[in-house]
Protein backbone atom coordinates (compact mmCIF):
# COMPACT_ATOMS: atom_id res chain seq x y z
CA UNK A 1 0.00 0.00 0.00
CA UNK A 2 1.24 3.29 -0.79
CA UNK A 3 0.29 4.67 2.53
CA UNK A 4 2.44 2.02 4.34
CA UNK A 5 5.58 2.56 2.42
CA UNK A 6 5.31 6.39 2.60
CA UNK A 7 5.41 5.60 6.43
CA UNK A 8 7.88 3.59 6.78
CA UNK A 9 10.28 5.42 4.30
CA UNK A 10 9.86 8.83 6.73
CA UNK A 11 10.28 6.30 9.95
CA UNK A 12 13.81 4.88 8.80
CA UNK A 13 15.48 7.62 7.11
CA UNK A 14 13.03 11.09 7.62
CA UNK A 15 13.22 11.10 3.95
CA UNK A 16 10.09 11.37 2.05
CA UNK A 17 7.57 14.19 2.24
CA UNK A 18 8.46 14.45 5.47
CA UNK A 19 11.84 15.54 7.91
CA UNK A 20 11.88 16.55 11.31
CA UNK A 21 14.01 17.68 13.85
CA UNK A 22 13.81 14.08 15.48
CA UNK A 23 12.38 10.54 15.46
CA UNK A 24 10.13 11.33 18.58
CA UNK A 25 8.40 14.43 16.93
CA UNK A 26 8.19 12.62 13.62
CA UNK A 27 6.48 9.92 15.48
CA UNK A 28 4.49 11.98 17.78
CA UNK A 29 3.31 14.21 14.41
CA UNK A 30 2.54 10.65 12.52
CA UNK A 31 -1.23 11.02 11.64
CA UNK A 32 -1.65 14.97 12.79
CA UNK A 33 1.02 15.83 9.76
CA UNK A 34 0.44 14.34 6.61
CA UNK A 35 1.57 14.22 2.73
CA UNK A 36 -0.24 11.98 0.72
CA UNK A 37 1.93 12.75 -2.54
CA UNK A 38 0.04 12.18 -6.16
CA UNK A 39 -3.75 12.62 -4.16
CA UNK A 40 -4.29 14.19 -7.36
CA UNK A 41 -4.17 12.57 -11.06
CA UNK A 42 -2.61 14.91 -13.71
CA UNK A 43 -6.07 15.47 -15.01
CA UNK A 44 -7.70 16.75 -11.71
CA UNK A 45 -5.25 18.88 -11.16
CA UNK A 46 -5.67 20.50 -14.15
CA UNK A 47 -9.95 20.29 -13.95
CA UNK A 48 -8.71 22.58 -10.47
CA UNK A 49 -6.91 24.61 -12.08
CA UNK A 50 -9.00 26.04 -15.16
CA UNK A 51 -11.74 26.09 -12.92
CA UNK A 52 -10.01 28.49 -10.44
CA UNK A 53 -7.97 30.44 -13.05
CA UNK A 54 -10.62 32.91 -14.45
CA UNK A 55 -11.57 33.94 -10.81
CA UNK A 56 -8.01 34.34 -9.71
CA UNK A 57 -6.89 36.30 -12.74
CA UNK A 58 -9.32 38.59 -11.88
CA UNK A 59 -7.76 39.79 -8.54
CA UNK A 60 -4.46 41.33 -7.95
CA UNK A 61 -1.30 39.94 -6.69
CA UNK A 62 -1.55 41.84 -2.83
CA UNK A 63 2.11 42.62 -1.32
CA UNK A 64 1.03 44.57 1.74
CA UNK A 65 1.66 45.60 4.56
CA UNK A 66 4.78 44.63 6.60
CA UNK A 67 3.12 42.50 9.51
CA UNK A 68 0.80 40.68 7.08
CA UNK A 69 1.75 37.00 6.68
CA UNK A 70 1.24 35.97 3.32
CA UNK A 71 3.30 38.06 0.74
CA UNK A 72 2.44 38.13 -2.68
CA UNK A 73 -0.29 36.44 -3.01
CA UNK A 74 -4.45 36.20 -4.44
CA UNK A 75 -7.20 34.61 -3.06
CA UNK A 76 -10.48 33.82 -3.38
CA UNK A 77 -13.44 31.52 -1.69
CA UNK A 78 -15.62 29.38 -3.41
CA UNK A 79 -18.63 27.65 -3.08
CA UNK A 80 -20.18 26.58 -6.41
CA UNK A 81 -17.70 23.90 -8.12
CA UNK A 82 -18.20 22.05 -11.68
CA UNK A 83 -19.53 18.39 -10.95
CA UNK A 84 -15.85 17.23 -11.36
CA UNK A 85 -14.22 19.00 -8.54
CA UNK A 86 -16.90 18.05 -6.56
CA UNK A 87 -15.97 14.67 -7.03
CA UNK A 88 -11.92 15.69 -5.90
CA UNK A 89 -13.16 17.80 -2.63
CA UNK A 90 -15.16 14.50 -1.99
CA UNK A 91 -12.32 12.45 -1.89
CA UNK A 92 -10.40 15.05 0.43
CA UNK A 93 -13.27 15.30 2.23
CA UNK A 94 -12.88 11.41 2.70
CA UNK A 95 -9.63 11.58 3.54
CA UNK A 96 -9.03 14.09 6.00
CA UNK A 97 -12.30 14.44 7.87
CA UNK A 98 -14.21 11.98 9.96
CA UNK A 99 -17.20 11.14 8.55
CA UNK A 100 -19.07 13.15 10.32
CA UNK A 101 -17.17 16.40 10.39
CA UNK A 102 -18.79 19.49 9.38
CA UNK A 103 -16.98 21.62 7.05
CA UNK A 104 -16.57 25.16 6.60
CA UNK A 105 -18.67 25.93 3.52
CA UNK A 106 -16.38 28.41 1.00
CA UNK A 107 -13.02 26.39 0.42
CA UNK A 108 -10.05 28.79 0.85
CA UNK A 109 -7.99 29.31 -2.88
CA UNK A 110 -4.54 30.61 -1.99
CA UNK A 111 -2.52 31.53 -5.23
CA UNK A 112 1.58 32.40 -4.40
CA UNK A 113 3.17 33.96 -7.17
CA UNK A 114 6.68 32.59 -7.88
CA UNK A 115 8.00 35.07 -5.10
CA UNK A 116 4.99 34.43 -2.97
CA UNK A 117 5.34 32.99 0.43
CA UNK A 118 3.64 32.66 4.21
CA UNK A 119 5.59 33.72 7.55
CA UNK A 120 4.65 31.32 9.93
CA UNK A 121 1.92 31.63 12.25
CA UNK A 122 -0.97 29.75 13.41
CA UNK A 123 -4.60 29.62 12.13
CA UNK A 124 -6.99 31.42 14.04
CA UNK A 125 -9.17 29.74 16.15
CA UNK A 126 -12.08 32.11 15.66
CA UNK A 127 -12.34 30.70 12.42
CA UNK A 128 -11.03 27.29 11.71
CA UNK A 129 -11.20 24.51 13.85
CA UNK A 130 -8.97 21.19 14.57
CA UNK A 131 -8.12 20.36 10.71
CA UNK A 132 -6.98 21.93 7.67
CA UNK A 133 -6.61 20.07 4.59
CA UNK A 134 -4.77 21.45 0.99
CA UNK A 135 -4.39 20.39 -1.90
CA UNK A 136 -0.95 22.38 -3.95
CA UNK A 137 -1.16 22.67 -7.93
CA UNK A 138 1.24 23.82 -10.36
CA UNK A 139 4.70 24.64 -8.57
CA UNK A 140 6.37 22.40 -5.70
CA UNK A 141 6.49 24.20 -2.32
CA UNK A 142 8.14 23.23 1.32
CA UNK A 143 5.85 23.73 4.46
CA UNK A 144 8.06 24.06 7.84
CA UNK A 145 6.17 23.70 10.85
CA UNK A 146 7.91 25.00 14.11
CA UNK A 147 6.37 24.39 17.66
CA UNK A 148 5.27 27.44 19.44
CA UNK A 149 7.16 26.75 22.51
CA UNK A 150 10.13 24.44 21.96
CA UNK A 151 11.32 25.92 18.23
CA UNK A 152 13.87 23.03 18.24
CA UNK A 153 10.76 20.84 17.14
CA UNK A 154 10.19 21.07 13.77
CA UNK A 155 9.20 19.20 10.56
CA UNK A 156 9.20 20.23 6.61
CA UNK A 157 6.52 18.87 4.18
CA UNK A 158 7.51 18.33 0.65
CA UNK A 159 4.27 19.71 -1.03
CA UNK A 160 4.91 18.01 -4.51
CA UNK A 161 1.81 19.23 -7.01
CA UNK A 162 -1.17 17.23 -7.19
CA UNK A 163 -0.35 16.43 -3.33
CA UNK A 164 -2.36 16.64 -0.29
CA UNK A 165 -1.42 17.52 3.18
CA UNK A 166 -3.40 17.39 6.39
CA UNK A 167 -2.86 19.33 10.01
CA UNK A 168 -4.38 18.40 12.63
CA UNK A 169 -4.76 18.44 16.47
CA UNK A 170 -1.28 18.75 17.64
CA UNK A 171 0.51 20.20 14.25
CA UNK A 172 -2.20 22.66 14.25
CA UNK A 173 -2.84 23.66 17.44
CA UNK A 174 0.71 23.72 18.65
CA UNK A 175 2.89 24.21 15.58
CA UNK A 176 3.34 27.36 13.40
CA UNK A 177 3.08 26.60 9.14
CA UNK A 178 4.53 28.32 6.94
CA UNK A 179 5.36 28.35 3.31
CA UNK A 180 8.91 28.91 2.08
CA UNK A 181 10.27 31.77 -0.06
CA UNK A 182 12.05 30.61 -3.17
CA UNK A 183 15.76 31.94 -1.57
CA UNK A 184 14.94 29.31 1.57
CA UNK A 185 13.21 26.35 -0.19
CA UNK A 186 15.15 23.88 0.80
CA UNK A 187 13.92 20.08 1.57
CA UNK A 188 16.47 19.29 3.99
CA UNK A 189 19.57 19.54 1.65
CA UNK A 190 17.18 19.59 -1.78
CA UNK A 191 16.66 22.53 -3.16
CA UNK A 192 12.85 22.62 -4.27
CA UNK A 193 12.55 25.71 -6.51
CA UNK A 194 9.37 27.44 -5.74
CA UNK A 195 6.85 29.06 -9.18
CA UNK A 196 3.44 29.94 -8.77
CA UNK A 197 1.69 27.65 -6.60
CA UNK A 198 -2.46 27.37 -6.11
CA UNK A 199 -3.38 25.78 -2.78
CA UNK A 200 -7.25 24.50 -2.40
CA UNK A 201 -7.62 24.25 1.73
CA UNK A 202 -10.73 22.88 3.19
CA UNK A 203 -10.89 23.44 7.01
CA UNK A 204 -13.07 22.50 9.55
CA UNK A 205 -15.29 24.84 11.29
CA UNK A 206 -13.75 26.40 14.61
CA UNK A 207 -14.82 24.18 17.23
CA UNK A 208 -16.32 26.72 19.59
CA UNK A 209 -18.44 30.05 18.16
CA UNK A 210 -17.75 32.51 20.29
CA UNK A 211 -19.69 35.74 20.59
CA UNK A 212 -18.74 38.75 18.57
CA UNK A 213 -16.22 37.52 16.79
CA UNK A 214 -16.32 38.98 13.45
CA UNK A 215 -14.75 38.18 10.32
CA UNK A 216 -12.92 41.49 9.92
CA UNK A 217 -10.15 40.46 13.12
CA UNK A 218 -6.24 41.24 11.82
CA UNK A 219 -5.68 37.90 13.22
CA UNK A 220 -3.23 35.87 11.05
CA UNK A 221 -4.08 34.17 7.90
CA UNK A 222 -6.78 31.62 8.48
CA UNK A 223 -10.19 30.92 7.52
CA UNK A 224 -12.11 33.40 6.12
CA UNK A 225 -10.14 35.18 3.34
CA UNK A 226 -11.55 38.98 2.56
CA UNK A 227 -12.48 38.12 -0.50
CA UNK A 228 -15.66 35.78 -1.78
CA UNK A 229 -16.17 34.45 -5.32
CA UNK A 230 -19.26 32.80 -5.49
CA UNK A 231 -19.13 32.14 -9.38
C1 LIG B 1 -3.23 29.85 5.16
C2 LIG B 1 -2.17 28.85 4.87
C3 LIG B 1 -1.25 27.20 3.36
C4 LIG B 1 -1.31 26.80 1.93
O1 LIG B 1 -3.83 30.37 4.20
O2 LIG B 1 -3.52 30.08 6.34
O3 LIG B 1 -1.46 28.50 5.77
O4 LIG B 1 -1.13 25.62 1.66
N1 LIG B 1 -2.08 28.32 3.63
O5 LIG B 1 -1.51 27.67 1.09
MN1 LIG C 1 -2.46 28.76 7.68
Amino acid sequence: MAGSGQRALRAVSGQGWVRGSGPAVLSRLRDAAVVRPGFLSAAEEETLRRELEPALRRRRYEYDHWDAAIHGFRETEKSRWSEASQAILQRVREAAFGPNQVLLPLVHVLDLEPKGYIKPHVDSVKFCGATIAGLSLLSSSVMRLVHTQEPTEWLELLLEPGSLYILRGSARYDFSHEILRDQDSFFGERRIPRDRRISVICRSPPEEQSPGCSPQSTDPPGCPPPVTDSV
